[in-house]
């Protein structure tokens, strides 16, 4: 790369770090190269607020054909008709939601999430998000068994009669039962709202149920299984709803879109509707579930007894140690996890109980069943060992055989 020193030879190292380490946090990702090619086009120099054909800017040929394609794939990954707008501008994941809300709900008006340290994201109504303090936030959790209690939810959206109702999680393992979601709002008289920013390309691959048959808006970012750029992308079907979410977008919260973003999610959606991206979509899943039985039998306990999606959470509490401790001792020998609240946990948000897993990362990278096998003995080894040189050089060993770019 020609051009700032420092900051390629950061670029250079981070990547190196990247090869050289397994990612387990579910949320990551290995985009392609073509991917990382219109993220670095010139595409970055225009400005183009507005819409297709309604732009505030002149020289938007290009940029409206670019749009207007990231929206048919969108259309096609997820097998919609033309009833469904999209709307590919929101920057990120979390101003998606807060458009979906800005355009739904009055300030003051009650929408209803699952709260934050039982598995649903900051922007469902946790109270130290923007979203938890400009309306009224009334939240859901998970039952002692870790999976939804759709009795409960039905309880208090009864009772709270929330506007929004918002499915769709950070942290949850088992699927999500969009059409019991459905009914709790159609009893309330309550939108549906789906942020399926987990488990986009799970649905994408056909390795999820999808909530499009049941959700009046589904939210996505696109840089997690997706395996896109950072973005988002809302779907709505009402075309009353699509034409007040485009407002709360721009010009309500945004203005000129990322038009290099636009292109490289209109990429990876693309990568999307191949064959191998559905291989891919189940081999994610076929991993998380080899992982989770893994770590069970060597003796670690997971939330709900195991996993139907890309991720699971480990709790620590009868392993003696906290979940920053698992998330440093990991690291040490090179395997990447984040610490993570677990449902009912009793210790604080910066340490606690429990540690999230996933395996988008090193699907992508092309390992299955026999690297999951090996990965579960690294953790253990790690978790009970703590560091040793022996570990490292088996994670490096793994990682060799698996370069981040050998396989998208
Ligand atoms: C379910 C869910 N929604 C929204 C977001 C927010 O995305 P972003 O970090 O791009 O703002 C996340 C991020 O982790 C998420 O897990």
């Amino acid at each position: 790369m020609v051009g700032d020193k420092e900051i390629t030879k950061l670029i250079k190292t981070e990547i190196v770090r990247q090869q050289w380490t397994l990612d387990l946090i579910p949320s990551e990702n290995i985009v392609s190269p073509a991917v990382l090619e219109a993220l670095g086009s010139s595409l970055t120099n225009k400005y183009s607020e507005g819409y297709p054909s309604r732009r505030y800017y002149g020289g938007n040929e290009v940029i409206d054909k670019i749009e207007i394609l990231a929206r048919e794939r969108a259309r096609k990954v997820f097998r919609l008709g033309k009833n469904w707008s999209v709307n590919v501008q929101p920057y990120s994941g979390s101003p998606a939601n807060f458009a979906v809300y800005f355009a739904l709900l009055n300030p003051g008006e009650k929408l209803m999430g699952m709260s934050l340290p039982f598995g649903g994201h900051l922007t469902h109504g946790w109270k130290a998000s923007a979203t938890g303090k400009f309306w009224n936030s009334v939240q859901y959790g998970v039952g002692r068994d870790g999976y939804i209690d759709y009795g409960e939810v039905r309880k208090i959206a009864k009772k709270e009669k929330p506007k929004i109702i918002v499915c769709g999680a950070t942290t949850y393992s088992r699927v999500i039962d969009f059409k019991k979601f459905r009914k709790i709002a159609d009893e309330v008289g309550a939108y549906l709202m789906v942020d399926m920013a987990h488990i986009a390309g799970l649905i994408a691959a056909g390795a999820h149920p999808s909530p499009f048959p049941h959700a009046d808006v589904v939210t996505t970012t696109t840089h997690k299984t997706l395996r896109g750029p950072r973005g988002a992308i809302i779907f709505s079907k009402d075309a009353k709803i699509a034409a007040a979410i485009d407002k709360a977008v721009f010009p309500g919260l945004q203005g000129g879109p990322h038009d290099n973003q636009t292109a490289a999610i209109a990429v990876a959606l693309g990568e999307a509707l191949k064959l191998s991206f559905k291989k891919y979509g189940r081999q994610i899943v076929k991993n998380a579930k080899v992982l989770a039985r893994e770590l069970q039998q060597i003796g670690l306990e997971i939330v709900s007894g195991g996993t139907d999606n890309h991720l699971m959470l480990v709790d620590l509490t009868n392993s003696g140690i906290s979940g920053r401790e698992a998330q440093d001792k990991l690291e040490e020998v090179g395997i990447i996890v984040n610490r993570n609240m677990i449902p009912y946990d009793t210790r604080s948000p910066f340490d606690p109980s429990g540690i999230r897993i996933g395996t988008p990362s090193v699907t992508t990278r092309g390992m299955k069943e026999k690297e999951m096998k090996k990965i579960a003995g690294l953790v253990y080894d790690a978790l009970i060992g703590g560091y040793s040189a022996d570990i490292a050089k088996r994670v490096k060993a793994l990682c060799k055989k698996f370069p981040i770019y050998a396989n998208n």
